[in-house]
């Protein structure tokens, strides 16, 4: 009576994902580094344990597993990934899958795939969205890599996934670091919208003195509505507790200085890499790195004291909007980079899919992504989900309140990177003629680069300045 599928890994992760699996009444077999971690796991399974088959080692493990077998490695990424692989690798049979369902950066998942795929092995390279109560109860997930690879595992994997009105929210959706790539963009809007949510907190606290549990029964009721989405509610939630050991709101206690593991960054990273520019996700990775120069901070607020000139506050029903604005915009910047990496790698990727599946489960589920998934099905002028009826009108609607947002904030001296960012892409893509004329002059005058001309096809003109020492020495 062999296990259906197995884990390596019994962190939190990996704990809940093997618990959600034994739930769904599939027999899987687990394993631990550590190995008194294993028995410990069986021993607090409860009822589930008559699922699980507890191993000491690699060996009894990959022989508990039903051939041809699939394994789900969750260990941490980097080298500890690519060792656990190495020791796997005797054991294994060809046509053996591997699955990793940690936060993978998809330059890694394209290289294993590939290594695997020419020692006969399979590899699949799993997005897994939730947090710990998600991986346990119903997590988005978000699967790369050959689809005969994941065809096998299917029925686990949409068993365990979080269902939206009964679809479960897992798809298969492309070839090698498909799954991780979108997992890595999550995360990025994820950070965006953590970011614009805390820039309000930040207007209401500092520029008009409320408090904590007053900002999160504003949250609580912008979840009823519109704004309705896991980060609004936790917010609000966040916001309303209470230390125990002072009696204070639990977010005055917390020190200012955020940390992050990786997968904001990516995808700024890629962004740039593929021509894009996510400049909200951006703002909210260095809002993050700023942060952590808690020191800086305390002398800069001494050294650069200055009393801003001031304006008036925001009301709340505009910093609704505005959010809702922004976070559209960070979804839509979220979307392209998603496409923009969908032509380079060949991944033919459904975006109405992947706005399905983070309809629930994952940590960016909100009201919206019904309405994305609908526009990606629909008419999308340019590709682009800023241009979609549905969102253009909301983002028009919304644009005054935007800009009352930010700035008020500017007069008022507080840092709203994310809104600003939102908002001054919101105007770039409403400038039919930008600025660039000027930036494209300035190449040519220095560089010779040669610019476009608005009233001739093609490339390569110069404009009426020449090289010379004297033009070299203008701003001596
Ligand atoms: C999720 C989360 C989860 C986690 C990330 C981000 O989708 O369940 O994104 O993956 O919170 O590790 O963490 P950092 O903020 O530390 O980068």
């Amino acid at each position: 009576n062999k296990a259906a599928i197995g884990l390596i890994g019994l962190g939190t992760m990996g704990s809940a994902l093997a618990l959600n699996i034994a739930d769904n009444g599939y027999k899987i077999a687990v394993t631990n580094r550590t190995v008194s971690r294993v028995s410990e796991f069986i021993n607090d399974a409860g009822e589930l344990s008559e699922y699980l088959i507890g191993c000491d080692d690699i060996e009894s493990f990959v022989a508990s597993l039903q051939t041809p077998r699939a394994i789900i490695v969750m260990v941490p990424a980097g080298k500890p990934f690519d060792d656990q692989i190495e020791a796997l690798k005797p054991y294994l049979d060809e046509g053996d899958t591997l699955i990793d369902a940690g936060n993978t950066n998809f330059h890694d998942t394209r290289r294993r795939d590939a290594e695997l795929a020419a020692d006969g092995f399979r590899f699949v390279g799993m997005g897994v969205s939730g947090g710990e109560e998600g991986a346990r109860f119903g997590p988005s997930i978000m699967v790369g890599g050959p689809e005969e690879s994941f065809k096998p595992i299917e029925p686990i994997i949409n068993a365990i996934a979080a269902k939206y009105e009964g679809d479960p929210c897992a798809a298969h959706l492309g070839p090698d670091g498909a799954g991780h790539f979108v997992k890595t963009v999550h995360n990025g809007i994820e950070y965006a919208d953590m970011q614009l949510i805390a820039e309000v907190w930040g207007i209401l606290r500092d520029g008009q003195g409320k408090s904590a549990a007053e900002v999160g029964a504003l949250f609580d009721r912008w979840n009823e509505g519109e704004l309705k989405s896991y980060l609004v509610e936790i917010t609000g939630k966040a916001l309303g507790a209470t230390d125990e050991a002072t009696g204070k709101p639990v977010v005055d206690i917390i020190l200012d200085r955020a940390g992050q593991k990786g997968t904001g960054r990516w995808t700024v990273i890629e962004a740039l890499g593929l021509g894009q520019s996510a400049s909200t996700i951006e703002a909210a990775v260095g809002a993050r790195s700023w942060s952590a120069a808690k020191d800086v901070r305390e002398a800069g607020a001494e050294i650069l004291a200055v009393q801003p000139e001031g304006g008036p506050q925001v009301s709340e029903e505009d910093l609704a909007d505005a959010l809702l604005a922004a976070r559209i915009l960070a979804y839509a910047q979220g979307f392209d980079i998603l496409t923009a990496a969908s032509e380079t790698y060949g991944w033919d990727l459904d975006m109405a899919r992947v706005a399905e599946i983070w309809r629930a489960g994952c940590i960016i589920r909100s009201a919206l992504l019904d309405d994305i998934s609908a526009a990606f099905r629909g008419e999308l002028p340019k590709g682009r989900l800023i241009l979609a009826p549905a969102f253009a009108k909301r983002l028009v609607n919304g644009s005054a309140a935007l800009r009352r947002v930010v700035a008020s904030a500017a007069m008022n001296g507080q840092a709203t990177p994310a809104f600003s960012a939102a908002l001054a892409y919101f105007d770039t893509m409403r400038t039919a003629r930008g600025t660039t004329d000027l930036v494209q002059a300035q190449r040519d005058f220095f560089g010779a680069h040669g610019f476009e001309r608005v009233d001739q096809e093609g490339g390569g003109f110069h404009g009426p300045w020449a090289l010379s020492a004297e033009d070299m020495n203008v701003s001596r």
